[in-house]
């Protein structure tokens, strides 16, 4: 499938990624007097963009996102229509990798990200969705916002080091499609209520992150190589391979932590992104990664360019 050219207002550049729902472009919007701004379009399909119900979930939560705005999340910056149907979110590019993407290269690497890093990029995502969490008109009602869909792919880290939450506020529209079997969610991240199509609150999203904290440190899933309905099982359960305890390489002091943020009953697990924050807080502002750790892990050069397409990762300190 070749790049369109052009999406509304926005030229496009280069195709970045497709998602179970939608395609990111990195395009620009040209302003006045010869300026222009650089950023990612996501669009939704046109397929989907058809369905009523998807489509009104969409614009509404864009209409959410649109408001927040935190460091460590993606800035989303306004809603267009797509002249072919679907709908088109332009959002800010973060210029490095995601998670997934890191992950994948350390797995290959066999290669642990250094503790502190991994660490300090979960913490910098646990402020973005606490942020969002707690966000509330001028002073009204909290609107109770839940990402949904926390997962590596979701969490972007620059080559300058800052980490930012993607999708937040598009994850109900997410959560539809899964509804719908258009495509399955992601369910080795779903805290067990979500995976049992119970009600959630901002508790999954602290168990989402716990999974990935974990992978972060170990390398593998907390559900061991489950696929499948013995996969769903476990998730359903909460139910880790190996028990939390037994699990190598979990330093001690981060051990409490995320047997708080992984625990199978909402009504045990860390309530707030940030308390659990505060109670890691010991191990990771003790441990702030070096210039050095951080720059161990961060693409050597922008995974989406064309001509500097690279999976290699630095293994020296940047200048
Ligand atoms: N704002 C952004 N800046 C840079 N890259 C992005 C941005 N948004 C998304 N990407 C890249 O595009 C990929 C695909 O994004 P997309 O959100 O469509 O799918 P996903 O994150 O894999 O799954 P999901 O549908 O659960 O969000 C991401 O994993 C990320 O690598
Ligand atoms: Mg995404």
């Amino acid at each position: 499938m070749t790049s369109p050219g052009r999406l509304g207002d926005f030229e496009v550049l280069r195709r970045i990624g497709t998602g179970g729902m939608a395609e990111i472009f990195l395009a620009t919007k040209r302003g006045a007097k010869g300026t222009e701004k650089r950023l990612v379009v996501k669009r939704l399909l046109p397929q989907h963009a058809r369905s009523e119900r998807l489509r009104t979930m969409f614009i509404h939560e864009a209409q959410l996102a649109i408001r927040l705005a935190h460091p460590n999340l993606v800035h989303v910056y306004e809603l267009a229509d797509d002249p072919e149907g679907g709908l088109l979110l332009a959002m800010e590019f973060v210029d490095g990798a995601d998670l997934g993407r890191i992950l994948t290269e350390m797995k290959r690497r066999g290669e642990r990200l250094p503790v502190p890093v991994a660490l300090r990029i979960v913490e910098q995502a646990a402020r973005g969705l606490h942020y969002a969490h707690e966000y509330s008109d001028e002073g009204a009602e909290p609107l109770a916002i839940v990402h949904r869909d926390i997962s590596p792919q979701n969490i972007l880290v620059s080559r300058g080091g800052a980490v930012k939450v993607a999708d937040l506020g598009v994850a109900s529209a997410r959560f539809v499609r899964d509804e719908t079997g258009v495509q399955p969610g992601k369910l080795r991240y779903m805290s067990p209520e979500q995976a049992r199509g119970e009600k959630v609150d901002r508790r999954c999203d602290v168990y989402a992150l716990g999974v990935v904290l974990y992978e972060l440190l170990r390398l593998t899933s907390p559900y061991g190589e489950r696929r499948g309905a013995a996969l769903a099982r476990a998730v359903t359960h909460g139910k880790l391979e190996p028990p939390l305890a037994k699990a190598p390489d979990i330093p001690p002091d981060v051990l409490p932590v995320l047997a708080a943020a992984l625990a199978p009953d909402a009504a045990r697990r860390i309530g707030t992104m940030s308390s659990g924050r505060s109670s890691s807080c010991g191990s990771a502002g003790r441990m702030r990664p070096s210039r050095t750790a951080r720059a161990s892990v961060l693409p050597r050069s922008s995974p989406y360019g064309d001509t500097r397409r690279s999976s290699s990762y630095r293994t020296t300190p940047s200048a």
